[in-house]
């Protein structure tokens, strides 16, 4: 079964064909990183109007790099949340013109859920569930208890700043690019993770729930006394990254023990972070990680898992299907 998955939520447009849910003929991703740089962070009607610009080139590209005519495709699966609405109103409506032009069935996908379905395309064998599922993105950082594709239950979220949201925040308080995670992680490779003693958020009877906003504002203090030299830079770089990830770690960890889970599957796009997988290596856990091309915002994981929403039965309806800004699982 071929698949066209549309992405739309954010700052990137993405196109791509799959094939059986596992099988990437082609994936386009037209970043819009250098349209927002200079605000340092996305801009929402920015993000819309490029979106409304690139789609077609980019969805039409995506079909010849993988040598097919429009009519061979068998569903169009589109991510209708969550994200900026603008920006999901017009991969939503891209995908609806196609499925009726086309006459082909149309399935609304979960960004989020697609991110955590982003890792299992790569894998041969079969995952065994349950496992812990981690999602550490700009908008996002979750823990979800997965039984099986389409079968969650959230255990934590954050109450606050989203993982990669917090990494372009200190970013940009220490005068680098956005996005400030890559950035972030490059510098930390020179600096001495142990040298600002940060602390990563506690949240009060919910173990399992991130907060990033107190970590964030204790390296706002941090600067305030200094003046940020290239060594300073590093050190605070490295001392948040590590901070942070220590949470990521200990909570993943404790629900897996909870849960009694011995495989994590991990997706968003701080999940590029080196560092961070390396932290995951010295477990004894079995983690998944998302294959190059596949961390940051893509098409083929909606279209990936818009295969197998289809064959469990899913079916939407173009005059019904919605673009929801918040969907929770
Ligand atoms: O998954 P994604 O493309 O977008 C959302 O769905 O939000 O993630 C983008 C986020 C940005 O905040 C970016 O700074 C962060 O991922 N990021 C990283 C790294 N690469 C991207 N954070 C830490 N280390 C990285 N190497
Ligand atoms: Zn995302």
């Amino acid at each position: 079964m071929l698949v066209l998955g549309i992405e739309s939520t954010c700052d990137e447009t993405a196109a791509a064909i799959v094939k059986d849910g596992h099988e990437i003929l082609s994936s386009l991703i037209s970043s819009q990183i250098d349209l927002h740089r200079e605000y340092g962070g996305v801009v929402p009607e920015l993000a819309c109007r490029r979106h409304v610009d690139i789609i077609v080139p980019v969805i039409k590209e995506t079909i010849e790099k993988a040598n097919l005519h429009l009519k061979e495709i068998d569903l169009i699966a589109v991510a209708n949340g969550p994200g900026l609405i603008g920006a999901l109103l017009i991969g939503l409506h891209a995908a609806k013109a196609l499925s009726l032009s086309l006459n082909k069935p149309l399935i609304g996908v979960n960004h989020v859920e697609a991110h955590l379905y982003a890792a299992q395309m790569s894998q041969k064998e079969p995952i065994s569930f349950p496992a812990i599922g981690c999602v550490l993105s700009g908008g996002h950082t979750n823990l979800v208890l997965m039984n099986s594709i389409g079968n969650y239950q959230l255990i934590g979220q954050t109450v606050d700043d989203a993982i990669g949201e917090a990494f372009d925040k200190v970013a940009k308080m220490l005068k680098l690019p956005y996005p400030g995670g890559p950035e972030i992680e490059a510098l930390s490779h020179q600096g001495d993770c142990k040298k600002y003693p940060f602390k990563p958020g506690i949240v009060k009877n919910h173990p399992f729930n991130f907060s990033f906003s107190g970590l964030k504002t204790a390296v706002l203090y941090t600067i305030k006394d200094l003046s940020l030299s290239p060594k300073i830079t590093q050190d605070i770089a490295a001392s948040f990254q590590y901070a942070a990830f220590s949470s990521v770690l200990n909570k993943t960890l404790e629900a897996a023990k909870k849960y009694n889970c011995q495989t994590i599957i991990f997706g968003g796009g701080v999940t590029n972070n080196q560092t961070l997988r390396r932290m995951f290596q010295e477990t004894n856990l079995h983690t998944i990680w998302p294959a190059v091309g596949l961390s940051l915002d893509n098409a083929a994981m909606i279209a990936g898992l818009g295969y197998h929403k289809y064959q469990a039965g899913q079916r939407d309806d173009v005059s019904t299907l919605q673009a929801l800004t918040s969907i929770s699982f």
